[in-house]
């Protein structure tokens, strides 16, 4: 039973300087900035740059502190760090413990890397909301933060069109008694048997990176874009008229619909199946691309800095990715 309610108190974000063109791309692999835009919607995206700090620590570092700073509270308030990453700094030590000495936490809060490829701030929020609900914690920060283009393989023109670099980061606080703002209610899905669909083989301990990988260009990941694309569609919009079914909702109640960046034509897809108006829609993909885990709390933060997503209003969020994951969250904001 839940003793407390949640609230997203601050948002931020933050993509790296560098802008990658389809045409640039262009010139690497045999695609067009026509196919790219025709079959995604996206027109460039972001790339990290390791020298100048744009790696997942070290976005995740810009993102939180306008998090927390928009959230009204200081660093040290923080009492449980969620990281969702797909591909960290290191494998250890995680990067949620990286991003506790960058934002100069020294209360020694807890510190926890998700893995559920870009549906993992989805799970990490819904997690985080759990640990609120009990009164466990009563700020937690929530970052979604990827370097998909550090295992993109440049010559693979399936998938290197399609990823790009970047950071969101969310404090989901304990909401005062009497607050409108709060989680409603969320899913959170695997289907596995699909999970070979999206899959970077090589690069943990049953399949270390040695020659024979590199021989086998097993260090890159591998997609078969139309079972990822099928997937997508289906599960996002089951999960969320399933939300809005047991809430009693429907979604002329939704003021926004946030959906993972990954296709501009999983989108328009998803939000017909849902029958979501286009301007109800939040898009940013044109600009980033898929930011795997980044990109809902980043299009989030972009919305509400620019008056769009205001206090009080209904908010739909769904993602996907490998597993193959999907879960959406339903929210007053
Ligand atoms: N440029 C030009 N041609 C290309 C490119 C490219 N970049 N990529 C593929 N093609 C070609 C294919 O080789 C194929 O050629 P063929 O007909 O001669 O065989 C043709 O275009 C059509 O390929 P399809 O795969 O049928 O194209 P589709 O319309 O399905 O679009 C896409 C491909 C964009 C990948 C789509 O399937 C998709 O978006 N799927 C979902 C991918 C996704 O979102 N992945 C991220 C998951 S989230 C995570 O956890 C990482």
């Amino acid at each position: 039973m839940a003793l407390y309610s949640a609230k997203i108190a601050g948002t931020g974000k933050y993509h790296p300087e560098k802008i990658m063109t389809n045409d640039e791309i262009s010139k690497m692999v045999d695609t067009s900035d026509e196919w790219i835009i025709q079959r995604t919607g996206i027109k460039e995206r972001r790339i990290g740059d390791i020298a100048k700090d744009e790696f997942p620590s070290g976005m995740a570092e810009r993102a939180a502190k306008i998090a927390i700073k928009n959230a009204g509270i200081e660093p040290n308030d923080i009492d449980l760090i969620l990281f969702s990453v797909t591909l960290p700094d290191m494998l250890f030590p995680n990067a949620a413990s990286c991003l506790q000495e960058r934002l100069g936490i020294t209360n020694h809060c807890g510190c926890l890397d998700v893995n559920a490829a870009c549906t993992g701030w989805v799970y990490a929020m819904t997690m985080a909301n759990s640990m609120i609900q009990t009164g466990l914690y009563k700020n937690i920060l929530v970052c979604g933060t990827e370097m998909a283009t550090a295992f993109n393989n440049w010559e693979d023109r399936n998938t290197c069109v399609l990823f790009g670099d970047g950071s969101g980061a969310v404090v989901l606080s304990r909401a005062e008694d009497g607050e409108g703002s709060t989680i409603i209610d969320s899913v959170l899905s695997s289907d596995s048997s699909k999970k070979e669909s999206l899959i970077l083989p090589a690069g943990g301990s049953k399949r270390p990176v040695r020659q024979d990988v590199l021989d086998k260009n097993e260090q890159w990941m591998s997609m078969d874009g139309q079972i990822v694309f099928k997937n997508a569609v289906k599960t996002m919009s089951s999960h969320c008229q399933a939300l809005l079914d047991r809430n009693n909702l429907t979604i002329d109640d939704v003021d926004w619909f946030v959906p993972h960046q990954a296709n501009l034509r999983i989108i328009e897809t998803t939000g017909k199946l849902l029958k979501c108006p286009d301007e109800k829609v939040i898009v940013n993909v044109e600009k980033y691309a898929n930011t795997s885990s980044a990109s809902i709390p980043a299009a989030l933060h972009e919305a509400v800095e620019d008056g769009r997503i205001k206090r009080g209003q209904i908010i739909l969020l769904a993602a996907f990715g490998a597993g193959l994951t999907s879960g959406a969250i339903l929210l007053k904001f």
